[in-house]
């Protein structure tokens, strides 16, 4: 009903008012004069119509996915990435969140890179870059017999070009940048965002090798390599290095890790991988694309339990779904459509975890937890597979099947098939808790119209409390003031554990949860570690020590206070 008054158009579907602000400002359709022009259910049948026209070229039933689709959208059981919503049936029509492109050693190499990236932007994409085949700073440049400006300096033109695009104005682009730990500009690279106002539209990511971590352990030491000679040039202490990194990141977020060895023996194509997307769950071949979407966990919870026949339902339905994606997709670019057609990599993955646990009764901080994200992911990735080499066998496999480490299997649609996504604006679509995070609070406070102030309480803890007899506006206001209830006096200790937000979980359990949803993930887990304010720089080691050990592909870590993330407001500014 919110929703119908907000938008001042009929619709039957039941979003909150975040979800329709968010809607109306950005993924309705518009006329001429700016005017919204269609409702959130005629968004999800533009959508399901357009996609399941793929079905017509292998001869499936148009008609019944078309409306399979849409159900599940209209049901928020699950969402394609941002783009997908956004573009279909546009003339535009570019609908992956996800690309990488190759930056070469050479001004035309740069800014054709630059180019790239603006189409991309445009389109709604984000791009990841790795800049490591740029040669460092003060190297010799033989055509101008200068001097070279590094990676760093070239960083900001993109990040420039960031700012003037604005993807169509409706939301910010967001950037990757990665360097390898070995480049001989890696430590200005760490310390980049360090100063106010540089580098806003990148995340930064060191490219971490095997070498390097299991030397970072005692008093090794690593060569730092002049991509241009392949020669090296100075070395440094792995471990100190490791806490210049960790140091940067415990003041303001970045640079996080990808774990580069793991990712690229994970892969299971002929090429190297040097880069992801922007938020850091998607490694990519340069010039490939990738469409991801999300299964709404939280709508999936009967009576406490899990409904698995309809969880193996919607991941054989999404699949489907994402690989008529790249069907309808139209690429930015000649080389991305090559690079994308050939290998055909979707990712699923999920949203509403914390909302789904909380729901069955399981705190985010107890080992069922994560002993249940690895059951969980484990029955989605099967599920996926099976449906993907269904796929192969009525559509064929991905062209480059027979070169793939994947040919075991008699057929194979898509190269990979899960990714777990940030979800950042699906989930305020959906009304649910975002990817695999715990709750960040049970209460905020929020601006909306002309500057009145709402205080929103996490409806399940409103529930909950209502339904024991606990719930009173002291509490509300206690809540709102506190953001958490671990230190509100007088609540049942059970509740208290249940709702635990990110910060009254231990950073060792955050890393758990991902390395428990990346067992089972083809691509990576985007995944938060949240520090308390006074968590330390050695605390911060320990956590890349464990993502590490534990199989992750990456970490991030966030202390509380520290400079705010800026590609991650979470409603896709
Ligand atoms: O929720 P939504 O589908 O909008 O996106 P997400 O799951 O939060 O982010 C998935 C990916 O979309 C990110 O890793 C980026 O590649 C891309 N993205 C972007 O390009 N620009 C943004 N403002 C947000 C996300």
């Amino acid at each position: 009903r919110e929703a119908k008054r907000y938008l001042g158009v009929a619709d039957d579907l039941k979003l909150s008012v975040n979800a329709a602000e968010v809607l109306k400002k950005r993924y309705l359709l518009r006329d001429e004069r700016g005017d919204v022009v269609e409702t959130p259910g005629e968004m999800f049948g533009r959508v399901a119509d357009h996609i399941s026209k793929a079905e017509s070229k292998y001869g499936g039933d148009v008609e019944s996915y078309r409306s399979l689709f849409l159900q599940m959208m209209r049901n928020l059981e699950f969402l394609p990435n941002s783009p997908t919503l956004m573009n279909s049936r546009l003339e535009l029509g570019q609908l992956s969140a996800c690309f990488v492109l190759p930056v070469t050693d050479s001004l035309p190499g740069i800014f054709d890179a630059l180019k790239n990236m603006a189409l991309i932007h445009q389109s709604g994409g984000g791009t990841g870059f790795s800049f490591s085949r740029l040669r460092p700073k003060d190297d010799v440049v033989r055509a101008t017999g200068g001097v070279a400006s590094g990676p760093v300096s070239f960083m900001r033109i993109f990040d420039t070009a960031t700012d003037v695009i604005k993807q169509g104005g409706r939301r910010r682009g967001a950037n990757m940048g990665i360097l390898r730990v070995d480049h001989p500009d890696i430590m200005e690279f760490i310390e980049a965002k360090e100063r106010p106002g540089f580098l806003e539209n990148f995340n930064l990511s060191v490219a971490a090798t095997d070498e390097f971590m299991e030397k970072s352990r005692g008093e090794g030491e690593i060569d730092l390599i002049n991509p241009r000679t392949g020669l090296a040039g100075g070395r440094l202490k792995a471990a100190e290095l490791l806490g210049l990194i960790a140091t940067s990141a415990w003041r303001g977020g970045d640079p996080g890790i990808i774990f580069i060895d793991r990712i690229n023996a994970a892969h299971p194509l002929p090429g190297e991988i040097e880069a992801t997307n922007p938020c850091g769950e998607q490694p990519l071949l340069p010039y490939e694309s990738c469409n991801l979407g999300s299964i709404n966990l939280s709508r999936l919870v009967r009576k406490g339990e899990l409904d698995w026949d309809r969880l193996a339902e919607l991941v054989s339905l999404a699949v489907r779904f994402l690989d008529d994606v790249i069907d309808m997709n139209r690429f930015p670019l000649p080389q991305i459509e090559e690079a994308t057609l050939s290998r055909r990599k979707i990712g699923l993955g999920v949203m509403g975890f914390a909302d789904m646990l909380i729901q069955m009764n399981i705190s985010y901080a107890s080992p069922q937890a994560v002993a249940l994200a690895e059951k969980l992911m484990g029955f989605i990735s099967e599920h996926a597979r099976a449906q993907s080499a269904r796929l192969g066998e009525e559509r064929g496999s991905f062209p480059l099947f027979d070169s793939s480490r994947l040919r075991g299997w008699s057929a194979m649609r898509n190269a990979t098939v899960t990714t777990i996504a940030p979800t950042g604006t699906i989930s305020i679509i959906a009304g649910t808790s975002s990817g695999i995070e715990p709750l960040f609070a049970l209460a905020f406070v929020r601006r909306v119209l002309e500057g009145a102030r709402l205080l929103e309480v996490s409806p399940l803890f409103e529930k909950m409390a209502m339904e024991r007899g606990i719930y009173t506006p002291d509490l509300k206001v206690e809540l709102a003031w506190r953001g958490s209830v671990q230190e509100i006096a007088g609540l049942p200790q059970d509740l208290k554990e249940l709702f635990r937000t990110a910060l009254d979980i231990s950073a060792q359990q955050h890393v758990r949860i991902q390395a428990a949803f990346q067992k089972y993930t083809d691509n990576a887990v985007s995944k938060t570690v949240n520090l308390p304010a006074e968590a330390t720089v050695s605390d911060v080691l320990q956590v890349y020590r464990l993502a590490y050990d534990l199989g992750c592909k990456g970490v991030t870590v966030f202390r509380y206070g520290s400079r705010s993330q800026v590609l991650y407001l979470g409603n896709g500014e």
